[in-house]
């Protein structure tokens, strides 16, 4: 009968049989999925596989040591990261357009991970975290495109690899199974969803590195808090964004004209539609204190109570 210990013998043996001394390459983002499939790759093949781990620098506070903390050092992975936060930033300077900053965030990582994969030689197969969900919302997908979704796991459609999508028939909870199966940690495999393009969509407008630095330290805080009242599994999403307001504090004796940052919480399904998370009001009072103590810039913390619809869960 099924069981994941049998799916994973399998899944292994497939995977030998199928490579044999050949080479595959996987674009890890710690996310859910492609962590899950590098461990599974990795467990059948150990050090052919090979890892690009690209650092846009809007990942959120400690994500990327944790990535490399768990397959480099834990697992012991073969597993290149690729710091290019400034050449993320460069594209992005003076663009304030949401569907632009997708845009440009989604191209730039197929540029970055392409400059990576050509220094390695003799690669045959690529590893992608595609779930059964993908492929039938893809077949299905209509032309009523809202955001455009890009996923940062896209990948230059000129490159000359095989696929192999080991986790093709399955659901999202049977990934993470799988994933607790094979070691992967809880932090990784109930992780939050996070867009790819991170935290560049929660920076409102044109992105500076400052504002960057205020959404990660407020989105920490809150993250944290939110951990310390155990409601992490409860709330389908939860992070901080920064709109270009700016209002008049009191700080001591002293009048402040500084950031307003707002706090998005939401219970759902499946992302399509969702509502406000009820977060007890004393544990929001602790977030709002935090942040405006903690991290500078911010006089003024909202929180959405809008639903989606009409309100989209991220604000860009
Ligand atoms: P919205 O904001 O459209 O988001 O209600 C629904 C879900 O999708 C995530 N999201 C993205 N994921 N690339 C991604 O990989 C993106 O460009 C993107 N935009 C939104 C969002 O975080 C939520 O989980």
């Amino acid at each position: 009968d099924w069981t994941m210990a049998n799916f994973i013998d399998i899944e292994v043996d497939k995977i030998r049989d199928l490579v044999g001394d050949k080479k595959v390459l996987c674009a890890l983002s710690g996310g859910v999925d492609s962590s899950v499939v590098a461990a599974l790759i990795h467990k059948a093949i150990g050090d052919q596989l090979t890892c690009i781990f690209v650092d846009h620098g809007l990942l959120r506070k400690n994500e990327a040591d944790t990535v490399m903390e768990t397959f480099r050092d834990k697992f012991k992975m073969n597993i290149i990261k690729v710091d290019a936060q400034d050449r993320f930033l460069n594209k992005l300077k003076g663009v304030s357009d949401p569907e632009q900053k997708r845009k440009i965030i989604g191209n730039e990582f197929i540029y970055v991970f392409d400059d990576e994969a050509t220094k390695l030689k003799e690669i045959d197969y690529l590893a992608q975290g595609t779930l059964y969900t993908d492929i039938v919302e893809s077949g299905t997908e209509t032309a009523q495109t809202i955001k455009s979704h890009h996923n940062v796991g896209g990948l230059p459609e000129d490159m000359q690899f095989q696929l192999i999508e080991p986790l093709s028939t399955l659901f999202k909870d049977e990934v993470r199974a799988l994933g607790s199966e094979l070691g992967v940690s809880d932090e990784i495999v109930w992780r939050q969803p996070f867009p790819g393009p991170g935290l560049g969509i929660r920076v409102l407008g044109e992105i500076t590195p400052e504002k960057i630095e205020i959404v990660r330290e407020s989105d920490a805080i809150l993250r944290d808090e939110i951990k310390k009242a155990g409601l992490e599994r409860d709330i389908w999403q939860y992070f901080t964004v920064l709109p270009d307001i700016r209002s008049v504090g009191v700080m001591g004796d002293a009048r402040t004209y500084d950031y307003a940052i707002g706090i998005r919480a939401v219970t759902s399904i499946d992302g399509m539609t969702s509502d406000w998370a009820r977060i007890p009001w004393d544990v929001l009072e602790k977030i709002s204190t935090r942040i405006v103590n903690e991290v500078g810039h911010i006089n003024r913390v909202l929180y959405d109570i809008t639903s989606k619809p009409p309100a989209t869960i991220e604000w860009e």
